[in-house]
């Protein structure tokens, strides 16, 4: 046997495949550190994208771009965040910009971002690719969703005390964990969710999904995230690992089993077999 199928054991990292969809070349092209010698093998005799596979020339589902765009955005303002949760602690925090971050993150981040995710996005891959919808991915990333209103709501109840030094503390704590995890999500999303669904999309041919812009509240909350970001220059948030592909994720062997062991289907892991077999 050349390569683990989804049912067999450890055979490396899962979601490594998303490089590929950046690259155009190879298959699982990006080597995690915990990739066996089979996976490597496995990379190397994938000489070319299987069929599906996105590049970036190929890309054509616009709601993946800009939700990518929109991650970017998202990035900047959890950084400038981390720099005010920590200017709260030296007593230069304001409670109208506490405010305005959660403005920002339950307006735009939340009700136009993770809502296209959530509407469109998800519910498109399990109906137009198959992809499974109650574990794996998209299941895990729901449940980010979902945990993340949560803390936000945590962040909520906080906002008006960061002037004083006790609710200073536990703001800066809570915005820590959020950060954290919304961080996370997003590397997840980068570098394995989107590449992935691009490339299912376009087997599918799939080559457009409804979008919207933002409306006026949230483009308001966009507005005045970009101006947090010059307020609070955003800090590099560190003290946890981030990375891309499925091993960098913290749902990464439980419950999700990384994307290919999650999606894969027979056709495409024996595709893979008889790939590696000609070489
Ligand atoms: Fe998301
Ligand atoms: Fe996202």
């Amino acid at each position: 046997m050349l390569a683990p199928g989804p049912t067999e054991g450890d055979g490396g990292c899962p979601g490594a495949n998303e490089r590929l969809s950046r690259s155009g070349t190879t298959p699982l092209a990006a080597a995690s550190p915990r990739l066996d010698a089979r996976s490597e093998d496995l990379r190397e005799a994938l000489g070319g994208p299987r069929p599906g596979a996105a590049s970036d020339t190929l890309r054509g589902v616009r709601l993946i771009d800009d939700l990518e765009a929109e991650h970017a955005t998202i990035e900047r303002v959890v950084g400038s965040l981390v720099t005010f949760a920590a200017r709260c602690l030296s007593g230069a925090g304001l409670a109208a910009d506490a405010a305005g971050y959660l403005r920002f993150f339950r307006l735009y981040a939340g009700r136009y971002h993770h809502a296209r995710e959530d509407g469109v996005l998800f519910p498109a891959l399990v109906r137009e690719t198959g992809a499974p919808g109650d574990r794996g991915p998209i299941a895990v990333l729901q449940a980010d969703h979902r945990a993340m209103e949560r803390l936000l709501e945590e962040l909520a109840a906080l906002a008006d005390r960061v002037d004083a030094a006790e609710g200073a503390v536990a703001f800066q704590a809570l915005a820590m964990r959020y950060a954290t995890a919304l961080l996370h999500h997003i590397d997840a999303e980068n570098s394995v969710l989107l590449p992935e669904a691009a490339a299912r999309f376009r087997g599918a041919v799939v080559l457009e999904l409804p979008g919207r812009e933002p409306d006026a509240e949230e483009t308001a909350a966009r507005d005045e995230g970009e101006r947090l970001v010059r307020a609070h220059p955003p800090t590099d948030v560190t003290g946890f690992d981030r990375g891309d592909g499925c091993c960098a994720c913290p749902a990464y062997g439980n419950p999700c089993e990384g994307i290919e062991r999650e999606w894969w289907s027979e056709l495409e892991w024996e595709d893979a077999r008889e790939r590696l077999g000609s070489q």
